[in-house]
């Protein structure tokens, strides 16, 4: 892990500031990527990033020079952590299409912005990886208004799926983490207070603590060159298995 110069999406919260902590105390160097710069340069400041770079991956240009401004920062990229993410409920019959697009962006079209820009950079790296942060809802869905979001999680195996194939010439590995329930504020944007107040109940009832998938990044990270994880999927002891 020392010195391996790593962007981190998404770092501004959550489950991607644990992450960006967990490199950081590791021996990485890292650039941090989110739109709320306040918050963003708190976590950078805290973990001791080498750079935060504020950026609403919804708009690809933009996302793409964030890319470009973090591997100058860091003097190139040997990993990117693809965590940024947003999660809506609601049913296709009567759901909002702005929630759609939202997660359509971010979860898909924003990873593929930010991986696509990443990828020069990536071929020049040493033992270069992506992780994609997908969930337990990219393997199987586990409720019908949940149905959009594991869409957009699917897409994430999908994608990685075809990168490991794609990038393979070029040794850079593909992994996807999927994990279940985590004790974020991933569900602070769900409309309905019902629904929202189950999300978070079940966050603080069966969420694993971001420290613990932090660790796993930590994990592919720091394994060896000749180690592919493809996937790794996790859930708290205290989730029931789906
Ligand atoms: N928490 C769970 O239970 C759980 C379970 C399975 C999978 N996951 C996945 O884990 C990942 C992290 O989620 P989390 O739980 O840590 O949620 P979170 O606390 O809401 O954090 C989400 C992160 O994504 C960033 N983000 C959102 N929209 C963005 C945009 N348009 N451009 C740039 N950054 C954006 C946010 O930063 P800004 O607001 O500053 O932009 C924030 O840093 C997501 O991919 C999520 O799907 C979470």
């Amino acid at each position: 892990m020392h010195g391996k110069r790593v962007l981190i999406t998404g770092a501004s919260a959550g489950l991607g500031a644990a992450i960006a902590e967990r490199l950081a105390h590791d021996g990485a160097r890292t650039a941090l990527l989110g739109r709320d710069e306040q918050r963003l340069d708190a976590v950078a400041r805290r973990t001791g990033a080498v750079t935060a770079v504020p950026a609403d991956l919804t708009a690809a240009e933009t996302a793409a020079g964030a890319v470009d401004e973090a591997a100058a920062a860091l003097d190139g990229l040997d990993a990117v952590v693809n965590n940024a993410g947003v999660f809506r409920l609601g049913m296709v019959s009567d759901g909002e299409i702005s929630d759609w697009r939202d997660m359509l962006e971010v979860n898909v079209l924003g990873l593929l912005a930010v991986t696509r820009a990443a990828i020069p950079h990536l071929r020049a790296g040493v033992h270069p990886l992506i992780v994609n942060i997908s969930s337990m809802g990219g393997r199987r869905v586990a409720q019908p208004a949940q149905g959009v979001y594991a869409g957009t999680k699917h897409a994430v195996h999908a994608v990685s799926d075809a990168l490991r194939r794609e990038l393979h010439p070029d040794g850079i590995r593909v992994t996807v983490l999927a994990p279940g329930f985590v004790r974020t504020n991933l569900g602070a944007y769900i409309r309905d207070p019902q629904a929202r107040a189950n999300m978070e109940h079940g966050q603080t009832e069966q969420g694993l603590d971001p420290r613990d998938v932090a660790a796993q990044v930590a994990h592919v990270l720091a394994s060896p060159p000749d180690v592919h994880h493809v996937e790794i999927a996790l859930i708290s002891s205290r989730q029931p298995p789906g």
